[in-house]
């Protein structure tokens, strides 16, 4: 009897910590509700050894990453699996075993807010392996350095290298890469830097091999306007909260944590920044850019008056290399054809959707991958146990999108 009152307890404690309200629509809410209490426990075990002063709370995060999640290049019966370097940047390559002569390529930036992350974690290894095997491609995943140790711009840099390192005739050859049917993608923060790249590469007059195509998951674009209606409507979703994407971008950019509190009011983007010129703004209106469907009832949040200073602090801000929202169009519109995949319940929702926009004005073809169902960071958590039936579906057909255009 007693033990049965300690379970029912415990039970509903547990289901107190998992249980969060979601917004009606969201795929699977119970899956995800799982997936956030794991987050969660995590975020709240590694913030305690962080004022413990045990260590820096996103190494004990990587640490428990490291151990739950890293595994071993391992080839399988159709893929070859090693771990590699690219322009000097650690990278673990899939070879599909049979097939064709030539391969198509893609290059991967995995995602985890710049600072989280790796593409031996068990999720992103399965990606890249199916991908190998359906695609019959040769899948370059990067091991960019990682903050608080790297800070923008080094995460670009080594993204930028170990492109360069793809695209070069030794690499190719070496793996029997066809050079006319490669493409750079990414997810989330590995989204940034595959835009940036994808821009930085195609100005590149003297590369004789480009990317074909870009295949942008769920990206970071921006980190001027933290009130997109997208912003607005998600800011309590899991698992990309919006104070923690504002925590990840100052990491990012290298700057004060105690900043949060500014850029979550949008005092960095208020009218008296000298430095944000109107055609700057104009890259990320979203009441121009976003279709009145998506805009809904949402107003944006424009300080007159803000955090002048701030600019000045961290100019990174304004930087296209980590805002890749911000380039001109002339540079968008020399960039590959696009996919962009965006879902509904996911603060990021908006910057891909207003750079799916801007390619298209800049005259890029573009396939806007929209999950009415879907949260950020479903497509690599769509392997047991969290399988959700749009993590399935949208992996899918991000793989049929490569198939057809690469
Ligand atoms: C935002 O700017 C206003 C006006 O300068 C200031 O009063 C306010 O304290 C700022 N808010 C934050 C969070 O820095």
């Amino acid at each position: 009897m007693r033990l049965r009152l300690a379970g029912a307890v415990l039970l509903s404690a547990a289901a107190y910590y998992v249980y969060l309200p979601l917004p009606s629509g969201v795929s699977e809410p119970w899956k995800l509700m799982l997936l956030d209490a794991l987050f969660r426990s995590f975020l709240q075990a590694s913030d305690a050894a962080h004022s413990l002063g045990v260590c820096h709370r996103v190494h004990l995060l990587n640490q428990v990453v490291s151990w739950v999640e890293v595994i071993e290049a391992r080839s399988c019966a159709a893929v070859h699996v090693t771990d590699s370097t690219l322009g000097g940047v650690p990278t673990r390559v899939f070879q599909p075993k049979e097939g064709k002569q030539l391969k198509r390529g893609v290059l991967y930036f995995h995602g985890g807010g710049w600072a989280l992350g790796s593409g031996r974690m068990r999720s992103y290894d399965r990606l890249c392996r199916k991908m190998a095997e359906d695609l019959d491609a040769v899948i370059m995943s990067v091991d960019y350095r990682l903050a608080p140790e790297a800070v923008f711009p080094d995460q670009y840099h080594d993204a930028l290298a170990a492109s360069r390192a793809f695209l070069s005739s030794q690499v190719l050859e070496r793996y029997g890469i066809d050079p006319h049917r490669v493409c750079v993608s990414g997810d989330s923060a590995g989204g940034n830097l595959a835009a940036a790249v994808a821009q930085e590469l195609s100005l590149d007059d003297t590369l004789t091999v480009k990317f074909k195509a870009q295949a942008l998951i769920y990206p970071v674009l921006q980190a001027l306007d933290f009130y997109t209606p997208s912003y607005q409507q998600n800011q309590a979703v899991p698992i990309l909260y919006r104070p923690i994407m504002a925590r990840f971008w100052l990491q990012y950019l290298g700057a004060d944590s105690s900043l949060e509190p500014l850029l979550l009011a949008n005092n960095h983007s208020s009218l008296d920044q000298p430095a944000i010129s109107a055609s700057a703004r104009s890259k990320l209106d979203w009441t121009a850019l976003l279709p009145p469907k998506r805009r809904k009832h949402f107003r944006p949040v424009v300080k007159e008056t803000g955090s002048p200073g701030v600019m000045g602090e961290v100019p990174e801000l304004m930087d296209v290399r980590a805002a890749p929202l911000l380039a001109e169009q002339g540079v968008l519109g020399r960039t590959p054809k696009a996919y962009v995949m965006t879902c509904e319940f996911d603060v990021l929702r908006d910057d891909g959707l207003m750079y799916v926009r801007r390619l298209q004005d800049a005259g890029v073809a573009v396939t806007s991958d929209h999950y009415e169902d879907g949260f950020h960071g479903c497509m690599v958590f769509a392997f047991l146990p969290m399988m959700s039936s749009v993590g399935q579906r949208s992996m899918n057909n991000y793989i049929h999108w490569l198939d057809q255009n690469l």
